[in-house]
This record gives C-alpha cells, sequence and structure tokens, in this order.
C-alpha cells in the first residue's frame, strides 16, 4: 500500500490510507454484472420447478414447521418468490444508497479522501443492481420489493445523506448488515441452492465487505466532530433506523406475504415473536452496536431504546464476530 506519510509507515494506517486502500481493493477486485456471471449458461436458467428453489434451514421462514408441511411445490413456489423479493427489495435499497452517494459526494472540497472511495462504492451498488434485476427478471417472480412505505419514502431518503450525512451512513449499515449477514450464513451453511444464486451472492458478500469497512471508518473517524445535540438526537434516532431498515430488509411486505400465503400467525412468529428470531435480530447488530459504543451514541435512553426494539445485546469485540451460540 501506498502511504501519504513516511512517519505513518510503522503506525496504525491514518483514515485516508484507509480508505486509499478500500479504493485500491474496488480496482484490483471488482465484478461486472454481465461479465462476471454467465446468465445464458444451461446452469444458470431459472427453473421454476427446481427443488433447490426449497428454502434453506438457515433462513427463518425456511425452518418454520408451517413452510416445511407444505407440499413441495408450493415450497418451491414460495421459496423462489422469496429470494425474488428480498432481492429486489436489496436493489431498491442499492438505488437509495447510489443515488444518495452522490448527493454527499456532489460538494466534498477536492482532494477529499471520501470522493474517491463513494464513487467506487457507487459504481460496484450500479452492478449490483443490474445484477439483482436482472435476477428478478429470470426468475418471472412479479415481486414487489420494500412495503409501501419504503417505496414512498424512496425519492426523500438520498436527501438526508446531503443534509445529515452521518445519519445517512447509519442508514446505510442498517440496510447492508442485515443484507450480508443473511447472505453469509446461507453460504457458510452450504446448502443445496441454485449456482446462479451462489454466483449472485458470492459478488456480493465480496463487495459489501468493503462498503460496510468504509461505512464504519466514516462513522468512526466523525464520530468526534458531533455536537452534543447531533449526539443526543442520533443516539435515538439510529436505532430506530437500523430496526426500520432491517425489517424492510427481512420481513416480506404485505403484498409479499399475500402472494406467498403465509399466515399472519406465522408471519408473527418467524419474524417477531419466536426466540430464534428475537436471537436473529440481537446477533444481526452486534457490529453496529460496538460501533455506536465507540462513537458514543449509546447512553441511558439508547440503550433503553436499542432493548425495546429487540436490538440490544453484546457488542461485537471486533468486526464481523461471528455470533456466539450463546449470545
Ligand atoms: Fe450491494
Ligand atoms: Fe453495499
Amino acid at each position: 500500500m501506498t502511504t501519504t506519510q513516511d512517519s505513518h509507515t510503522d503506525e496504525a494506517p491514518t483514515y485516508e490510507e484507509r480508505l486509499l486502500t478500500l479504493s485500491q481493493a474496488s480496482v484490483h477486485r471488482h465484478f461486472d454484472a454481465f461479465l462476471d456471471i454467465a446468465w445464458d449458461d444451461a446452469d444458470h436458467a431459472v427453473d421454476p420447478t427446481d427443488p433447490r428453489w426449497v428454502l434453506p434451514e438457515v433462513d427463518a421462514l425456511g425452518r418454520h414447521p408451517w413452510y416445511r408441511a407444505l407440499p413441495l411445490d408450493e415450497q418451491v413456489r414460495i421459496g423462489l418468490y422469496r429470494q425474488a423479493n428480498v432481492t429486489k427489495v436489496g436493489l431498491q435499497f442499492e438505488q437509495i444508497l447510489v443515488a444518495g452517494l452522490m448527493n454527499y459526494a456532489f460538494s466534498l472540497p477536492h482532494g477529499s479522501p471520501e470522493f474517491r472511495y463513494c464513487t467506487h462504492e457507487a459504481t460496484e451498488e450500479t452492478h449490483h443492481t443490474q445484477m439483482f434485476q436482472e435476477f428478478v427478471n429470470r426468475s418471472g417472480q412479479d415481486v414487489p420489493g420494500g412495503s409501501r412505505l419504503f417505496t414512498a419514502l424512496a425519492p426523500v431518503l438520498p436527501i438526508a445523506a446531503k443534509v445529515v450525512p452521518y445519519g445517512f451512513f447509519f442508514g446505510v449499515l442498517a440496510g447492508e448488515e442485515p443484507i450480508d449477514h443473511v447472505q453469509k450464513s446461507i453460504l457458510r451453511a452450504g446448502d443445496e441452492m441454485p449456482p446462479l444464486l451462489r454466483r449472485i451472492m458470492q459478488i456480493h458478500v465480496a463487495e459489501e465487505a468493503r462498503h460496510i469497512g468504509f461505512a464504519h471508518q466514516y462513522l468512526a473517524h466523525r464520530a468526534d466532530r458531533l455536537s452534543r445535540f447531533d449526539r443526543a438526537v442520533l443516539s435515538v434516532a439510529v436505532p430506530v433506523v437500523m430496526r426500520w431498515l432491517a425489517n424492510e430488509i427481512l420481513v416480506p411486505s404485505r403484498r409479499a406475504q399475500r402472494d406467498m400465503g403465509i399466515p399472519r400467525s406465522v408471519v408473527r412468529e418467524v419474524w417477531f415473536d419466536s426466540p430464534e428470531s428475537r436471537k436473529f435480530l440481537r446477533d444481526l447488530f452486534g457490529d453496529v452496536r460496538m460501533l455506536v459504543e465507540d462513537c458514543g451514541l449509546m447512553n441511558r435512553p439508547s440503550r433503553w431504546l436499542w432493548r425495546r426494539l429487540g436490538i440490544d445485546g453484546r457488542a461485537s469485540r471486533h468486526r464481523s464476530q461471528v455470533a456466539s451460540a450463546a449470545a
């Protein structure tokens, strides 16, 4: 890695150096939605009757007895629909992110270390939106994506990147951490899944690591500059945004629930009430809790709020710590 100042060679890298490393990694390892996925390969054709669309055990719905008791063709239908819908929500989220990154970068000063990295990230996210939309197209599923509230707010959310960039980048983590967490656990579980979906997830996980890394770096670096007022507002806004966006990504919208035919009681159990779903939610944000503590955004009222929202728990000691079975 090129260092900007010799005096830093033996010390921990500076913020600028870390961002440069991320940018250089984006140059050397990146994926193109149409070059790096053999869409027309016979192996990658989406067959809506393929039993490999059955949701894996690591999926909250996939392991629920209601789903398991369905006839195979119904499990396959719901499985394909769910994968397509999660993908659609992911790409809508990325569209908001790209728009926000452009708003944020628009008036950065010359020489800003964030400018280059944000534009690399936007390039990668644009490829992700193409890759995700292509999958949705080929799935043949008419999926709605996010909830009506999320869709209605989508044009307004990128403005936050301009007005309150610090809050915006927490929002970015609120979207990226759950998708990344879910995709990594599916890949780690190694269950059989259609190779097209596996390829898409592998590409996504590889690039998201950098995006999540940047958001963490940015937020930790800027924390000292927050006023007491900003800190007070953010300490309560962050857990609310985290929980809201996690729900958008994890829980199917009303229309998606109807299309899949999931009874309300099952929805409640799978995503809200069961001990597994509660643990899952708490584990999801271990890294963010660590960051929030480091940034001085955890105080008495906010700790109460994190608990009330069901996303409290031990903070990770370092990023991407695999959640302990006992947590
Ligand atoms: Fe992405
Ligand atoms: Fe990302």
